[in-house]
């Protein structure tokens, strides 16, 4: 059937940038933006896994390119960046998506979990922003969208670092989107919160939570309706964020879940 949808997305002649590209909601956003008419480039510190994703990607009649990169590492950023300025010189979309789940308590001390944890999911997007404006800012234009969580909405009893990891990286979702809204132009900065999604970091949370919940069926009955999101489900949203048909959406913080949340 032909008609509104078709097309109703469009990011032909766009570069898109996805972190954790190599595994979960990475994939399927950087499968999403492709399908999409983006040409995408894979980044994952799992070289093989970000290699994959653009076989699947090109394998599917999408342009994609795949490249190491550790989130954390500032000067691997920079030297990204360099690439990107001899080779398209533009970053339309970044996806940042790169993250990982810690288990922790406020009263074990967490020193060693919280700092892994901020490590990726906070210093890894924030040095991505940065560099993505390096591009975005002259242009003035582009779409970011970071991968938060609704574990950022409330305390988590097991997931504290992670939990607060994902809260800041929405607070500098809001800050970076007003800074570029002053700054003029068109450059739009948003989060995505998943709901608990069916990728490898949630079997790590049921591998954790085995002990306590009884395994799968009773996490489930906790963190979801019924049934996790899957990825694809997420990468609908990160499509809409990235593409200008959500134009006049900036600072926006936005679950994608069935009500109940982590
Ligand atoms: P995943 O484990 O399938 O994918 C995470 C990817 O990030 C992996 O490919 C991994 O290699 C990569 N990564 C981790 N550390 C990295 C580093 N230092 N440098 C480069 N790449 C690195 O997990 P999933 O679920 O796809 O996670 C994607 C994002 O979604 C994460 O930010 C996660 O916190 C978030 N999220 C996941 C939920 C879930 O239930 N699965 C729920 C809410 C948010």
């Amino acid at each position: 059937m032909s008609g509104l949808a078709e097309g109703w997305i469009d990011l032909s002649g766009r570069i898109a940038l996805v972190t954790g590209g190599a595994s979960g909601i990475g994939r399927a956003s950087a499968r999403a933006l492709a399908a999409a008419g983006a040409t995408v480039l894979v980044l994952d510190f799992n070289e093989a896994g970000a290699a994959e994703t653009a076989d699947l990607i090109r394998g599917d009649g999408g342009a994609a390119m795949a490249r190491a990169l550790d989130v954390i590492d500032e000067t691997a950023w920079t030297a990204l960046g360099d690439w990107i300025a001899e080779t398209w010189d533009r970053i339309d979309v970044l996806v940042n998506s790169a993250g990982v789940a810690r288990f922790d308590r406020v009263e074990e001390g967490m020193s060693k979990t919280y700092r892994e944890a901020f490590a990726v999911n906070v210093d890894g997007s924030l040095f991505g922003m940065a560099m993505a404006l390096r591009f975005m800012r002259p242009a003035g234009k582009g779409a970011i969208v970071n991968i938060s969580s609704t574990a950022s909405l409330k305390g988590n009893p097991a997931m504290a670092s992670y939990g607060a990891s994902k809260a800041a990286i929405a607070h500098f979702t809001r800050s970076a989107a007003l800074e570029c809204m002053r700054a003029g132009g068109d450059i739009r900065v948003n989060a995505v919160l998943p709901g608990f999604t069916d990728t490898a970091m949630a079997q790590a949370v049921y591998d954790q939570f085995d002990d306590k919940l009884g395994g799968r069926d009773k996490t489930l009955a906790v963190f979801a309706a019924g049934r996790p999101a899957q990825p694809e489900e997420i990468a609908n949203m990160v499509l809409f964020l990235a593409s200008d048909r959500a134009g006049f959406v900036s600072g926006s913080i936005i679950s994608v879940d069935r009500a109940q949340g982590a």
